[in-house]
């Protein structure tokens, strides 16, 4: 296994971000050969440009018949690069079975609950609907069920009385960039 990691985004891409300081501390081993993003306004697209990660792509999803073109696509680009773990940060798009199975034990996914707490896209906002006490993330392979792969990591955050959506999430947040880059880092070397 060599040290390249694909990192798929959605959004804002804070834990693309954490993870190319890491390495760029020398604190992680890996190296962000790829990033695409779904979504043409991802933060993380500007991020990756920024820390010159070699390949960065915006995918377009408007742009294939369906999921499996889709994601043949990404894979495709994933393959080329030679990338031996591919990291999902924030990325919001269910990934078709075939891709799931192109890379058995190779894809990383970080979720903002306990789980098996709280699966689904709404995680936060669901643990708050529930009134739990403690919340967290968790770092877990991907499998063909949603959120349900084998636990690599998980820290916790307390939920406190009168935290909405955004206060609970910035609190996971501080955890989900400790942890990100350190199992990153175990799974490189
Ligand atoms: C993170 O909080 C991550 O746990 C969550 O999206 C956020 C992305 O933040 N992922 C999911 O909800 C996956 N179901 P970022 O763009 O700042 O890294």
């Amino acid at each position: 296994m060599n040290n390249k990691i694909a990192v798929m985004a959605s959004g804002k891409g804070s834990n693309l971000q954490v993870i190319l300081s890491a390495i760029q501390a020398g604190e992680c081993a890996a190296k962000v050969e790829v990033v695409i993003c779904n979504k043409a306004d991802a933060g993380a697209l500007q991020i990756a440009k920024d820390a010159a990660v070699p390949h960065v792509f915006y995918v377009n999803p408007k742009e294939y018949k369906n999921r499996e073109m889709y994601d043949e696509a990404c894979a495709a680009i994933i393959k080329k690069a030679d990338c031996s773990l591919i990291v999902l940060a924030g990325y919001m798009r269910i990934l078709s079975a075939s891709f799931i199975q192109s890379f058995p034990n190779q894809i990383l996914n970080i979720h903002p609950s306990l789980l098996p707490s709280f699966k689904g896209a709404d995680a936060v906002g669901d643990a708050l609907r529930a009134g739990v006490k403690i919340s967290g993330c968790t770092v877990h392979y991907v499998t063909e069920e949603l959120d349900s792969g084998k636990i690599l990591t998980q820290a916790c955050v307390p939920v406190l009385e009168g935290d909405d959506w955004y206060s609970l999430h910035a609190r996971i947040q501080e955890q989900e960039h400790k942890i990100y880059p350190q199992v990153v880092h175990q799974l490189v070397i």
